[in-house]
Formats: C-alpha cells, structure tokens, sequence
C-alpha cells in the first residue's frame, strides 16, 4: 500500500538525516529528492543545458561523488528556480511518492507540489546560524577549508532563492506540522516525527 510522507524545510536544517532515520524506522523507501537538482547542477557547471540535463537525468547520475559539496548545493539551488527544470523532474518524485510499500521524500516542495496528497507533511527548520554551524561542522569534517561566515552566507542565500522563486518556493504546505530543531537533536526530532506519522497510520 503507498503512504507518503513528506519532509520539507531549508537547507541543513536535518531534514536529510531525519528522513532517512524515518524511512528506516517505518522501512520506507527514502528518495532525498534535493540529489535530483544537485545532479542537474553538476551537469550545468559541466557546460550542459539545464533543462536537457534534466530531462535526461539516469538515476547512475544520482551516484556521482561530489554532489554533497558546496558547489553543487548553489547550482542546484540555481537550476532550481528553472520551471522546465523543475517540470522535468515531477513525474520521477510522484511515481517514488506512490510505490508500494511507503515513501518518504524529502525537499523544499514536496507537501506542497510534488505530493499535496501526501499522508504526512513535516516541515523541519532551525535558525539560519544553527543550519549553518552544522553545516560547516559537516564540510570541515569533510576535508573542507571554508570558513564559518562563508557557510553562513551561504545558507542565507540559498534559503533567500528557495523561498524567493515564483516556482514552487519554500514554505510549509498548510497542513504540515513544524518542528523546529533549533533547541533539539536527532533522537528528539525522530520522537516528535514518529509520534506525528503514528497517529496518521493509526
Ligand atoms: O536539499 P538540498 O540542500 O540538497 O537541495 C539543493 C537545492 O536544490 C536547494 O537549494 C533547492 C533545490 N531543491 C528544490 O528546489 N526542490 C527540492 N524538492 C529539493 C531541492
């Protein structure tokens, strides 16, 4: 049987490790669907078209090593704001949302556009300084040498064109429930989501 949840919020605001402990809690599948623009992006710093390499995305794209960096976070964010762009990536995201079994995925549109029939919409968010420290703990651990304002600034200007664009922009579906992460860690915002998901399968 499909059952949806959807996971929204801004970047870095946990919403990648919550769905996927969710997913795993509940054996979901789990689609971080943010990995679609990253892809386009990479392939758009690489020369390519946009909206070709959007229609032509092979979910081996998806695999591709450096996705999780910086770079590849403000081109996506650029690709994003396409809608040709966006358009070619809907029916990918809906078939996921419905497979049998559950789903969860997690964006910036997904309770809103891709899936406003979705079971369950949660929209995690934390303040843009919090976002950014974890943020810049994550790139430092990984090797990277940016510094903390270089994160910071770059959280408030994806945040800025997320929320910002005509197409899909960032923000809570209606009848979403927030959760804040700002004061509370992972365990405690898996709580929070599970009892929030557990009532809408009981
Ligand atoms: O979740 P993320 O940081 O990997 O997403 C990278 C960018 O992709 C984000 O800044 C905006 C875009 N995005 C989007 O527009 N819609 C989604 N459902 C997921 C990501």
């Amino acid at each position: 049987m499909p059952f949806t949840i959807a996971i929204d919020g801004p970047a870095a605001a946990g919403k990648g490790t919550l769905s996927k402990a969710v997913a795993a809690h509940y054996g979901f599948a789990h689609l971080d669907t943010g990995l679609l623009y990253r892809a386009v992006g990479i392939k758009v710093l690489a020369g390519a078209d946009p909206v070709a390499a959007a229609k032509a995305l092979v979910a081996e794209d998806l695999d591709s090593g450096d996705l999780r960096g910086s770079d590849a976070a403000q081109a996506a964010s650029r690709v994003a704001v396409i809608p040709e762009v966006r358009a070619a990536l809907v029916d990918f995201q809906r078939a996921f949302a419905r497979r049998d079994g559950g789903a969860v995925l997690d964006g910036r549109d997904i309770g809103t556009v891709i899936c406003p029939d979705a079971e369950v919409k949660l929209f995690i968010t934390a303040s843009a300084e919090t976002r950014a420290e974890r943020r810049f703990l994550e790139l430092r651990d990984r090797g990277s040498d940016v510094t903390r304002e270089q994160v910071l600034a770059d959280v408030k200007e994806r945040d800025d064109r997320d929320m910002n664009r005509a197409d899909a922009p960032l923000k809570p579906a209606d009848d979403a429930i927030t959760i804040d992460t700002t004061e509370l860690d992972i365990p405690a915002a898996l709580a929070k989501a599970i009892d929030v998901i557990d009532q809408a399968r009981s």
